[in-house]
């Protein structure tokens, strides 16, 4: 009698454990699906395989984001604080509400190379803790949006090798953090110093 209950008991108890790994994702379920949502607003290309950088296609919606090939988390808090996806094939315009602009917590986003074609929405402003953009070589076109200059926290930002035309806003240099700009257009506004 004793020995029975002791095997439920026992059974039960490592059903538990196999059950539970599921339960403890790090990352958040508002941070998942807006990941994979981001990942689905592009039709993905690899313009050469032979370069073919972070791989979107790898990523599993039953798997914990953080462990997703070119995401970083808070350890603590779960939240998605890093998007490295460099030349990752990614195809499309980058969209006012694209469902990258719900990752709020984000200090480093690195789209480098991949082709967005298509205007930097204002939305961009609103990612407020970043502190390194990179969107080098993404043939970004049309005005700079002035909203970068409510990230207060931005130390680096990467406009380089973009179809932008204008000027980088006035309101960029309120950055006080800013020590690294590289971009195709002129500098003549402002200075860093
Ligand atoms: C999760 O991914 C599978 C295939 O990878 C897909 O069939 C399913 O619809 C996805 N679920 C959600 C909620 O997106
Ligand atoms: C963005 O908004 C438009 C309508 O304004 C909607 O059709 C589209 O699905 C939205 N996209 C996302 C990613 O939420
Ligand atoms: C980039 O996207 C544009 C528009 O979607 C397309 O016309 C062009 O062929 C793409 N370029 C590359 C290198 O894939
Ligand atoms: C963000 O920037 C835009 C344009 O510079 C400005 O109109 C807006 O008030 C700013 N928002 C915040 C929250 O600072």
């Amino acid at each position: 009698m004793i020995w029975s209950l002791c095997l439920i008991f026992c059974l039960s108890n490592s059903m538990l454990v196999i059950a539970s790994p599921a339960k403890h994702h790090l990352c958040l379920p508002d941070q998942r699906d807006a990941l994979w949502e981001f990942k689905n607003e592009f039709f993905v290309q690899e313009f050469d395989p032979s370069i073919f950088g972070t791989r979107t296609e790898k990523w599993r919606n039953n798997t914990d984001c953080c462990t997703w090939d070119g995401i970083s988390c808070d350890p603590k808090t779960g939240k998605v604080v890093g998007l490295y996806l460099m030349l990752s094939g990614l195809n499309g315009p980058l969209g006012f509400n694209s469902s990258l602009f719900r990752l709020q917590h984000l200090q480093f986003l690195d789209l480098t190379s991949n082709n967005l074609s298509g205007i930097l929405p204002v939305s961009i402003g609103n990612l407020k803790y970043l502190m390194e953009l990179r969107l080098g070589g993404c043939h970004l076109f049309g005005k700079i949006p002035s909203s970068l200059g409510n990230l207060t926290y931005l130390t680096n930002l990467d406009l380089a090798v973009s179809d932008f035309t204008g000027e980088l806003p006035d309101s960029i240099g309120r950055l006080n953090k800013l020590t690294r700009v590289a971009s195709s257009i002129s500098h003549t506004q402002w200075e860093i110093s």
